[in-house]
């Protein structure tokens, strides 16, 4: 089977653990710091805060913006729903806006129409590694006053005219297992300010600077130093790792004739977490998962539900509004393996048996 995703494990990152285990010092220390180091220097910003997680990631950056109850946030229902459940968490109501068909990203000529009074975020995702027209949200964005959060999950060493993802508003990371960059579970934010930085590390750790003082209301979501390790190992790779996926997307894209193929704008450097193809409405996706299942190609549906039609937000009341695109893509979508540890054999078959559909 050639599986959607492969968490690449060397020989790196099973000595750095073992020397974190051999160091007695588990929790964050010295190799998280560096790792947070090596992340913003790659993305560009003077800070990364490592976290427990992408979905704390998000919790912590909104917070630190003060982004709390009665506020609105604008983002789109085309996503994993940490996207939406961050906003949840911090007493907010997301605003879901629709996508474009092209991008599989929130539609920048929507969202002025969804902008209240209430609303203090826009929190666009760069969904599958595919950066969100960024001039247009930042213009939006200056215009009303409003904070820039980054999903930028699936989004690392990504950029937009030349800039990174994570480096236009304040950036949110996930470094899950199956991540460009990966930890096993973990999470970073990037920003360029100094004072929200500060906020981030303290909302990250019980709201400490000085141990056992808490100067204001926190969390446990640090990251550990045996998972900052794994993170380090894989920052060596990253741009190798980045470079293999492009090269997998651009052979798929040369090569699969039978569904509809993701095309990239000018000046979007798509790093290709995902590599997603489209089926017309007439035809059957299960039977198509079925079919690259029994030739032994994995797929993902990345993702068969928009956020606002889950069933915890429908019970919020955030269930009726009309998003026919994010709609239809549910239904059209397919995620095909991409991961930077195919082989040519692998491309092969994958677009042998998706040109068989
Ligand atoms: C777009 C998006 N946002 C947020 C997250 C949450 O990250 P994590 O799973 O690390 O909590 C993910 C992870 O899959 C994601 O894909």
């Amino acid at each position: 089977m050639i599986p959607i995703s492969k968490p690449f494990i060397g020989e790196a990152e099973k000595q750095a653990v073992l020397e974190v285990l051999d160091s007695g010092m588990l929790a964050q220390g010295p190799r998280t710091a560096k790792f947070e180091e090596r992340f913003a220097a790659v993305c560009g910003v003077k800070h990364a805060v490592a976290t427990s997680s992408g979905t704390t990631a998000l919790h912590v950056a909104l917070l630190a913006n003060n982004i709390g109850e009665g506020d609105e946030v604008i983002t789109t229902p085309f996503t994993f729903i940490a996207s939406a459940n961050s906003i949840i968490y911090v007493g907010a109501r997301p605003v879901f806006v629709d996508i474009e068909a092209e991008t599989f990203n929130i539609n920048p000529a929507l969202i002025e129409a969804a902008v209240t009074p209430r609303t203090k975020a826009i929190l666009p995702v760069h969904l599958y590694g595919y950066p969100c027209d960024m001039d247009a949200i930042l213009d939006i964005a200056a215009r009303h006053r409003l904070v820039v959060i980054e999903d930028a999950a699936q989004a690392v060493s990504a950029d937009y005219k030349g800039r990174r993802a994570g480096s236009f508003g304040t950036g949110c990371f996930s470094l899950y297992a199956t991540k460009n960059v990966m930890c096993g579970e973990g999470g970073m934010i990037t920003t360029d300010d100094d004072a929200l930085a500060q906020r981030c590390r303290m909302i990250r750790s019980h709201g400490m600077q000085r141990r056992y003082y808490h100067d204001m209301l926190g969390y446990n979501f640090r990251m550990t130093d045996v998972h900052a390790a794994i993170g380090l190992a894989q920052m060596d790779r990253l741009d190798e790792f980045t470079a293999r996926r492009r090269a997998n997307a651009a052979y798929l894209n040369a090569h699969i004739t039978s569904v509809i193929t993701p095309k990239v704008r000018q000046g979007y450097g798509h790093v290709w977490h995902q590599y997603t193809v489209r089926l017309d409405k007439d035809r059957d996706r299960e039977a198509a998962v079925k079919r690259l299942y029994d030739a032994g190609v994995g797929t993902g549906i990345f993702y068969p539900v928009p956020a606002n039609k889950q069933a915890h937000l429908v019970k919020l009341g955030l269930g009726d509004v009309s998003l026919p695109v994010a709609e239809c893509l549910a239904d059209e979508v397919i995620s095909l393996p991409v991961h930077p540890q195919l082989s040519q054999a692998d491309l092969e078959t994958i677009v042998a048996e998706v040109n068989k559909l």
